[in-house]
């Protein structure tokens, strides 16, 4: 995910469980890879498990290239993004305006898939809009051409974000196709990766954001499909511990300015749920030192464990 699945997210969320991470895309024109954004995008350094990495173009030479090079850099699985909405994306027709266009499709997996000696997977949306999903298509496509797993978000290239996931085009993929497919789009719970395992028949699940702020969803939905029982939520001092090692590999990864911008993002998605009325966000935004900000977070973590530890033992 853009934005999202750097480095230092990639390595907790593996760390914390998810079988497989994948990188944020990285534009397949060449122009753009010695920029900052893309140096970041493609550093791996120290990462354990296997390098997935995303390729986003609509030129199959420029798409081979990228692959290539991406190769080179490390990449041992290389996935093609025509999944993604975005309008400065789409309107080079990548991202998922290429399930408009099922030649080209066939164009850019046949050029990549010759291209590199490693697996190719290729996330897609459904089909372009509700009138036309085309997903069914596209994965046979996918398939014939040497596609070796396929990750599928149940929403339209036209639905961007808006409603919910829809999965019957899902599990009429998994029908039509035989190589793996991973259903994606709003498993925010253990449950729901089971309901929608079941529902599909799909041989895995892709989280997004429900990861965001949430790292432990990974063993939660392993221990789930393992035992049908729920483990119990991170305790508090759990809690600390995480965001605390984030934010410090989050300065680490992008240095004192830009990671202090970044961790922001983050602090915000882990406590959504704690500090609903945004409180101590609206001050942890206002820090623009990296030493700033993780002491207010063990402040904020020391005040939350003073105030359980008053509610347990109220007259003391
Ligand atoms: C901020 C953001 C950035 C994303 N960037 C990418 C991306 O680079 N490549 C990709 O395949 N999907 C990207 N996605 C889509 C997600 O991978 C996922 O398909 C979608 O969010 C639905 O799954 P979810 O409900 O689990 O989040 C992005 C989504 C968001 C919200």
């Amino acid at each position: 995910m853009a934005g999202v699945t750097d480095r230092p997210f990639r390595q907790l969320c593996r760390k914390m469980g998810a079988g497989l991470v994948v990188s944020e895309m990285l534009s397949s024109n060449p122009r753009v890879w010695k920029t900052a954004k893309s140096m970041h995008r493609m550093d791996h350094s120290g990462e354990k498990g296997i390098r997935s990495v995303q390729i986003a173009g609509a030129d199959p030479e420029l798409m081979a290239q990228a692959a290539r090079f991406n190769v080179e850099n490390g990449a041992q699985i290389i996935d093609i993004n025509m999944g993604c909405p975005a309008k400065k994306v789409n309107k080079k027709l990548a991202g998922s305006a290429l399930l408009q266009y099922p030649e080209l499709v066939e164009s850019i997996v046949q050029a990549v898939v010759n291209a590199v000696d490693v697996p190719v997977t290729l996330k897609i949306r459904t089909g372009w809009n509700t009138e036309n999903r085309n997903g069914t298509d596209i994965a046979r496509i996918a398939e014939q051409n040497g596609i070796q797993s396929l990750a599928v978000h149940g929403r339209t290239r036209a639905c961007m974000y808006r409603g919910n996931a829809e999965y019957d085009t899902i599990k009429a993929i998994k029908q039509a196709v035989s190589i793996p497919v991973i259903a994606n789009g709003d498993i925010t719970s253990p449950e729901k990766a089971r309901d929608v395992l079941e529902y599909t028949g799909a041989d895995g699940v892709m989280v997004g954001r429900g990861a965001q702020g949430n790292p432990w969803i990974f063993k939660q939905i392993q221990h789930f499909l393992e035992t049908s029982e729920n483990l119990p939520p991170p305790s508090l001092s759990e809690q600390h511990r995480v965001m605390h090692e984030h934010v410090v590999n989050v300065h680490n990864f992008y240095g004192g300015i830009m990671g202090v911008r970044i961790a922001r993002k983050h602090v915000g998605w882990y406590l959504a749920e704690h500090d609903r009325e945004n409180q101590f966000r609206r001050t942890f935004n206002g820090l623009e030192q990296a030493d700033a900000q993780l002491d207010a977070l063990d402040n904020y973590f020391q005040s939350l464990h003073d105030r359980n530890e008053r509610q347990v033992s109220p007259a003391a």
